[in-house]
């Protein structure tokens, strides 16, 4: 299996904290180690940069603790970047900055109609853009989704509230596989994914209540929570590499690697 060297984008928890409820693994009266998320997140870029990806930062800004999650900041394919609206008032300060980040950067800029909270949603699989919605991401979000990147969207319907992000419930492996939670899906959808990818690897509850899907591949190495036991197992069993990360503290905000990592896809090349 080749492995791609990626461009990423994160964001350093420097204020991290979860002091509102936006899905259920948030709890405000539990203690969060803020010192501990940030050793925990210098962990993460530190494997990526082991692995030969590129990692750019984004300035964090004080009084969005979700900002971490970088990975809801836009949708960037083929040099274009897909600014986000998110559904709760206490992350929409986010979008801004992300999108100035993308203009300062040189991608070429849409703005959402529609709730759209970036590559929490939407996974590029081989040619699909695969779109959750259900909890976050309007349906509606997903046509102009197909507009922008002139990918065909696949629609699939989360029903698990604490999977309530695609990337929570679903990871893309390389361009024809994903493992996902089936349960995480309505009957319908989890019929589109058999469809579309009959060879996919099934998490099962144990793996996925534990964020495991929630893992960053480049094709050959996959990093995902080292809690995630039997998924590294299958991972390995299909022949990847994989690289366990404890991001014990931001867990508590309901993220993990891939929520803390946005693919930034200049062109075809570097697709
Ligand atoms: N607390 C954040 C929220 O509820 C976590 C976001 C996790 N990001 C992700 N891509 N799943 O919005």
């Amino acid at each position: 299996m080749d492995a791609t060297s990626q461009h990423l984008l994160m964001c350093r928890p420097t204020y991290f904290a979860v002091d509102y409820a936006i899905n259920p693994w948030m709890d405000p009266s539990a203690p969060v180690d803020a010192a501990l998320a940030v050793r925990q997140w210098e962990q993460l870029r530190q494997i990526y940069s082991d692995l030969g990806h590129t990692v750019e930062e984004i300035t964090p800004v004080p009084g969005l603790p979700d900002m971490v999650f970088a990975a809801n900041g836009g949708t960037v394919i083929d040099g274009k970047a897909m600014a986000v609206q998110f559904r709760d008032p206490q992350r929409a300060d986010e979008a801004p900055a992300y999108r100035a980040w993308f203009e300062a950067a040189g991608f070429e800029v849409y703005d959402p109609k529609h709730v759209n909270e970036g590559e929490g949603d939407v996974l590029l699989a081989g040619d699909h853009l695969l779109a959750g919605t259900g909890f976050r991401t309007a349906h509606a979000a997903h046509a102009q989704l197909q507009e922008v990147f002139g990918y065909p969207v696949v629609t699939l319907q989360l029903v698990d509230p604490r999977f309530y992000h695609l990337d929570t419930a679903l990871t893309v492996l390389d361009e024809l596989t994903v493992a996902y939670l089936p349960e995480a899906f309505s009957p319908g959808s989890q019929a589109v994914l058999r469809r579309l990818f009959p060879d996919a690897v099934h998490a099962t509850m144990a793996d996925a209540e534990v964020l495991g899907l929630n893992a960053v591949s480049d094709g050959r190495h996959v990093v995902l929570p080292v809690q995630a036991t039997d998924l590294a197992a299958a991972l390995r069993d299909r022949g990847y590499e994989t690289i366990g990360v404890d991001l014990s503290e931001l867990r508590k905000a309901g993220g993990g690697p891939k929520c803390c990592t946005l693919r930034l896809r200049q062109g075809k090349a570097s697709k």
